[in-house]
């Protein structure tokens, strides 16, 4: 697997800081041109500056690397077109996307505000999908392509406050799973690639000899292997503190009782068995999983 970016033309959002910087930084040393997005704001998503992109960009420029500093909000489709049209404009084409961009409005379901849940839903999944819009055109007519999504555990598993998170965090995977399928016979892959790691997302979250361990560059690796050439396609992986995991979205073999009068009775008696993950699988696609509950009543009739 080569994991050198030579050539490679990448857009990092969100990376004025934490793990874009760390990704963009990472991007640049192994060889890629990286256009450096950041709004600025707070971790809330409020106010913004072009001071902060600017700065990665001078980092990167200062050790040899290529970099343009880019302030559009990923909110806005306008500002986001014309900010992959200045990485074709300056470089010709866009090889990696790593959306990256994201805000926090943590508060209990009962308690959050209806514009709470709309502003994460804006900037993590609509932001990532005017991304991926802008770019698309362009890896399909290059033939080559690779998307990273950053999902998140909060939306995989659950967290107490995060239901805007988690919501937008899991809607990643869902665009992932269909991206990637679409995708694929132009050699785009599509990825998602949930971190941990301490930021400003994270202060005060947890004591400091975890915070310790779990640096932004500890992240970093899996980013570089799903941006890659021989990048996987359809992956989540999660990484922090310097391990590395996949999770899957798996269906359980399942058991088929028919359409009969009694047949809510026989699933609720039969629930263990329906649930039982032993021999359970990851469908190739939402058809196939449909087609599996086909097959299953094709064989019954026999
Ligand atoms: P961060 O707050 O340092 O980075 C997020 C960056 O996105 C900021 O620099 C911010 O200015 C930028 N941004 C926010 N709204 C934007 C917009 N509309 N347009 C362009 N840029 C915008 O936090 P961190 O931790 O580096 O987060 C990076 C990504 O990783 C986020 O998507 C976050 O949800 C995700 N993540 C982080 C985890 C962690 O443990 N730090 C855990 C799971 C996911």
């Amino acid at each position: 697997m080569t994991l050198e970016f030579s050539g490679r033309v990448a857009i990092v959002t969100g990376a004025g800081g934490g793990l874009g910087r760390a990704h963009a930084l990472a991007l640049a040393a192994r060889g890629a041109k990286v256009l450096v997005n950041d709004l600025g704001g707070t971790t809330a998503g409020d106010g913004g500056s072009p001071t902060a992109a600017q700065a990665v960009v001078d980092q990167i420029v200062a050790a040899g690397g290529q970099a343009l500093a880019n302030g559009a909000s990923v909110t806005d489709p306008a500002a986001v077109a014309a900010m992959v049209q200045q990485a074709i404009d300056a470089w010709g084409r866009v090889d990696i996307l790593v959306n990256n961009a994201g805000i926090l409005r943590d508060k209990s379901f009962a308690k959050m505000p209806l514009e709470d849940f709309r502003a994460v839903i804006d900037v993590h999944l609509m932001g990532a999908v005017h991304c991926c819009q802008a770019v698309w055109p362009h890896m399909v007519a290059q033939k080559y392509g690779r998307i990273v999504m950053t999902t998140s555990s909060s939306g995989l598993f659950g967290n107490f406050g995060q239901a805007n998170y988690g919501a937008a965090k899991m809607a990643l995977v869902g665009l992932m799973q269909t991206l990637s399928i679409e995708g694929a016979k132009s050699d785009i892959r599509v990825n998602c690639l949930a971190p941990t790691a301490a930021t400003r997302m994270t202060e005060g979250l947890l004591p400091p000899p975890v915070l310790a361990v779990l640096t932004p560059e500890a992240v970093v690796p899996a980013l570089l292997v799903l941006a890659s050439q021989d990048a996987p396609n359809r992956t989540i992986a999660c990484a922090g503190a310097g391990t590395f995991e996949a999770a899957h979205i798996t269906l359980t073999t399942g058991l088929h009782l028919g359409s009969g009068p009694d047949t809510p009775e026989q699933l609720a008696a039969a629930w263990a068995q329906v649930s039982d993950r032993s021999g359970s699988q990851v469908p190739a696609s939402g058809a196939a999983q449909g087609q599996n509950e086909v097959t299953q009543a094709m064989a019954a009739r026999r």
